[in-house]
């Protein structure tokens, strides 16, 4: 060997020595168990719904609650991880990711035949402290932005459809959350996570993820008005997620909602109803409650755009706003609701043969 020939031939084993260091890096960590899913369980039929009917799912829960577990499978076809992809769990400390929690969720829906959507790539929420308190600079905050992207998205590259991949930008009166991203990087922010989102797997689907976004106001006029901005700068979005946390007396009725998911289809998006949960204060009916849920799921039946409809929790007892709000389709015994069978009637095809 020449001494060039050798030199190059080191450099190699060097190269190969990093990879292998990369990779035990960022494999690390990773040991929650998977789901154990029951010798034989229920899902509902091919073809049963129009649309993706999803919820979203909690480890916790899934793991230690049969009920829980056999609703999920049972009831849709689509699946969130509640939590178990947020920053502060795929990536506690700097380039140290673990992607354990997610893969129990995302393995046991794709065995049950569900379609898994990615929640969420950037929010300023349950971020890990390194995000959050680190005197950035907009460089290194990029770095580690796409970084963090593309090792998520990277790792569920072909399992997951649609990705949120920024959530929640915006406040109430329209303007940009002052997150710790926005203030590093202004709104470019945006437009970063999405690129890298895109190069990472370039057939999922992107999503924009907002909340109280379905009733008209400076909310949804400034949420039109950001994605008008990031098409003119040809940033790949493909679709708006409305996150639809509402209430049975006062929640968005079916013609709102139609009209809500028509305002973004004009824009040439797909929308997604991602987060829909119907919260009941005391004395409210559940037949209320009922209604709301059957105006979600017809409006996102009847809108072409509408590529699916989630619901925000399976259970009562395990709703992100306690069993007090009765929030979900399913009590905190796990028994249905009204909501229930109003929900999948609105979302149930219909035959054209059957009368
Ligand atoms: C909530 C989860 O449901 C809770 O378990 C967690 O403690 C906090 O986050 N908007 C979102 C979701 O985009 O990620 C939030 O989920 C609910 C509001």
């Amino acid at each position: 060997m020449t001494r060039r020939g050798a030199a190059v031939a080191a450099a190699v084993a060097g190269l190969a020595i990093v990879a292998v260091v990369v990779a035990a890096l960022v494999a690390r960590g990773g040991d929650t168990p998977a789901i154990e899913l029951p010798r034989s369980y229920a899902t509902p039929a091919p073809g049963a719904y129009a649309k993706p009917l999803g919820t979203s799912v909690r480890l916790d829960a899934a793991r230690t609650d049969a009920a829980y577990l056999r609703l999920w499978l049972a009831g849709y076809t689509s699946v969130t991880p509640e939590n178990a992809m947020k920053w502060e769990v795929v990536e506690p400390s700097r380039n140290a990711f673990d992607f354990s929690a997610a893969d129990a969720i995302v393995t046991a829906a794709r065995r049950a035949g569900q379609r898994v959507r990615g929640h969420t790539l950037t929010w300023d929420v349950q971020l890990p402290g390194w995000v959050q308190s680190r005197a950035w600079t907009a460089a290194d905050m990029e770095l580690a932005l796409r970084s963090h992207v593309r090792a998520t998205v990277g790792h569920f590259r072909g399992r997951v459809a649609q990705w949120d991949v920024v959530n929640e930008p915006l406040d109430d009166d329209g303007s940009l959350t002052r997150s710790v991203f926005a203030r590093v990087l202004g709104e470019r922010f945006i437009d970063i996570a999405f690129d890298e989102a895109h190069r990472a797997d370039p057939r999922a689907k992107l999503f924009l993820n907002e909340i109280a976004t379905e009733l008209p106001g400076p909310k949804q006029d400034a949420l039109v008005a950001l994605v008008r901005r990031l098409q003119a700068r040809d940033v790949p979005i493909d679709g708006v997620g409305l996150q639809d946390h509402s209430v049975a007396v006062g929640g968005p009725d079916q013609r709102r909602l139609e009209a809500d998911i028509a305002r973004f289809a004009r824009l040439g998006l797909d929308v997604e109803l991602t987060e829909v949960d119907v919260a009941v204060r005391p004395g409210e009916p559940e037949a209320a409650q009922a209604r709301n849920y059957r105006a979600a799921a017809a409006a996102c039946r009847r809108s072409r755009a509408c590529t699916g409809l989630t619901v925000w929790g399976v259970t009562d007892r395990w709703s992100w706003q306690g069993p007090g709000a009765r929030a979900t389709p399913f009590d905190a015994a796990s028994r249905p609701k009204p909501a229930w069978r109003a929900l999948r009637a609105a979302m149930r095809r219909v035959r054209r043969d059957s009368r």
